[in-house]
């Protein structure tokens, strides 16, 4: 099968040209001026930007939390990925306490396998490090995986102690495999929290206030210092405020191998949106908490110097109406965790790129090039070059489009961004060089989503 996109205009994390694009058995094959020749498929992308497609590296797809699960599986939260123009992103399996790092990586190979529309990859939560479960990490690049998670808040469920975290690291570096961390001071919020609910303090607004940014800088410092003493890779996963990228640029002038990452909603929202009115805050609570408008733009900073390399989206949607609703009169039953898998390059494009915050490269970088290349998927995907996949989408930057949970395509009954309008969406999506999404039509099949294993050393 060869396809040939005539007419476009491709952009890279280096630069934007004028370009025809061939595909031939799901890989570019070339990359130039009047590449129209016999082909079984010729695409016309005259007036539109020919990209890499989104790769969302933080995602929550049927995952059991708070004693539900997160609405979007694999089907849905694909479906919507691919409408806003991302064609992979790697999920969170997080092992079962009792379970092995293979029994819960099999798990989640089952969730996906059928309903898969966009290719996937794991990171592996490691939420009960007995010794035999430490030994384990080790063999997970046989397995495809490449990057592990550990938690350092949300005691009693997935958070483990520095001991856990430190040992994790080492055994990590030693097989070529990163260490995501979600840095908040999980001990000293559960403290808050209780005290909050003594003092009947129930409201959403509290789950901001209980969780305050000093106790995410504060971890962040804690895991970065590990990582440096061990000279072993780190990732920060939602980064939110001042406090924690300084902690990440401090590590990274020293030379330790820090990365980070912030997700779509800390630079739109605050915590005010935890106060709207009614129980709507509840749409907005997700951990770390939103914070304020000066760390916003100390994101934006950081997305501009390097600091940050990515933005994921951290999608782990709960409905409103039967699922957010379980923490009504009691902030800490709030489901965590926010939507945003449709919505991100959309919004950050709009935003970043018309806002004149960054530009169309760092946008493609940050949304497809460097998560791609942190991930151990470097020359495979995140980029329009010869050899990588075609995993492509067409941007209409002149094109407008009002975001509404109406007419987004998840299982969510509701959007962080409803009534927001952008200009610059998605027109077609191709993954390793099949239409997959044709002017807001799914073309592709259950199941046509493919594991993606990963290389060491990302
Ligand atoms: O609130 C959030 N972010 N929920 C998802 C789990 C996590 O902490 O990433
Ligand atoms: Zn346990
Ligand atoms: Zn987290
Ligand atoms: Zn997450």
């Amino acid at each position: 099968m060869s396809t040939v996109i005539v007419g476009g205009t491709v952009v890279t994390a280096e630069g934007t040209y004028r370009a025809d694009v061939r595909v031939d058995s799901g890989v570019i094959s070339a990359v130039g001026l009047d590449l129209a020749g016999p082909a079984d498929t010729v695409i016309d992308a005259a007036g539109r930007h020919v990209l890499p497609g989104g790769i969302d590296v933080h995602t929550h797809l049927s995952m059991p939390s708070f004693g539900t699960e997160t609405c979007d599986d694999f089907y849905t939260g694909h479906l919507a990925a691919a409408m806003g123009g991302t064609t992979s992103h790697v999920d969170f399996c997080i092992q079962p306490h009792g379970a092995s790092l293979a029994a819960a990586l099999d798990l989640w190979h089952a969730k996906a396998a059928e309903r898969a529309l966009i290719d996937y990859g794991f990171h592996v939560a490691v939420t009960d490090p007995r010794p035999e479960v430490i030994d384990e990490i080790a063999t997970l690049p046989d397995l495809g995986v490449t990057s592990i998670k550990v938690f350092m808040a949300y005691r009693g469920t997935l958070q483990v102690d520095d001991a856990a975290l430190f040992s994790c690291l080492e055994r990590a570096r030693d097989a070529g495999v990163l260490t995501l961390v979600h840095a908040e001071n999980g001990d000293a919020i559960e403290h808050l929290m209780a005290g909050a609910i003594r003092r009947g303090e129930t409201a959403p607004k509290y789950h901001a206030l209980t969780r305050p940014p000093q106790l995410e800088s504060e971890a962040t410092g804690r895991a970065a210092a590990m990582a440096e003493v061990l000279g072993a890779p780190l990732y920060v996963v939602h980064v939110s405020c001042r406090g924690a990228l300084d902690r990440v640029r401090d590590a990274q002038s020293r030379g330790a191998p820090v990365t980070a990452e912030t997700c779509t909603h800390y630079l739109f929202f605050t915590a005010d949106d935890l106060d709207r009115s009614g129980f709507e805050g509840a749409k907005f609570v997700c951990s770390p908490p939103l914070r304020e408008v000066a760390d916003q733009d100390a994101l934006w900073a950081a997305l501009r110097d390097g600091t940050l390399s990515v933005v994921s989206t951290d999608h782990c949607p709960f409905r409103y109406d039967t699922q957010k609703v379980l923490g009504e009169g009691n902030f800490t039953k709030i489901p965590n965790g926010v939507p945003g898998i449709e919505e991100r390059m959309m919004v950050l494009h709009h935003a970043g790129v018309n806002g004149g915050r960054i530009t169309l490269q760092q946008f493609v970088s940050l949304t497809a090039t460097a998560p791609a290349r942190r991930f151990g998927l470097g020359g495979v995907k995140g980029s329009v070059a010869v050899g990588s996949d075609a995993d492509l989408v067409l941007w209409d930057l002149a094109r407008e489009h009002t975001i509404t949970a109406a007419t987004n395509h998840g299982a969510m009954d509701y959007s962080l961004y409803e009534g927001m309008r952008v200009r610059g969406m998605p027109v077609m999506t191709l993954r390793r060089g099949e239409v997959i999404v044709d002017n807001g039509r799914l073309v592709a099949a259950p199941g046509s989503g493919q594991f993606m294993r990963r290389r060491t050393g990302g």
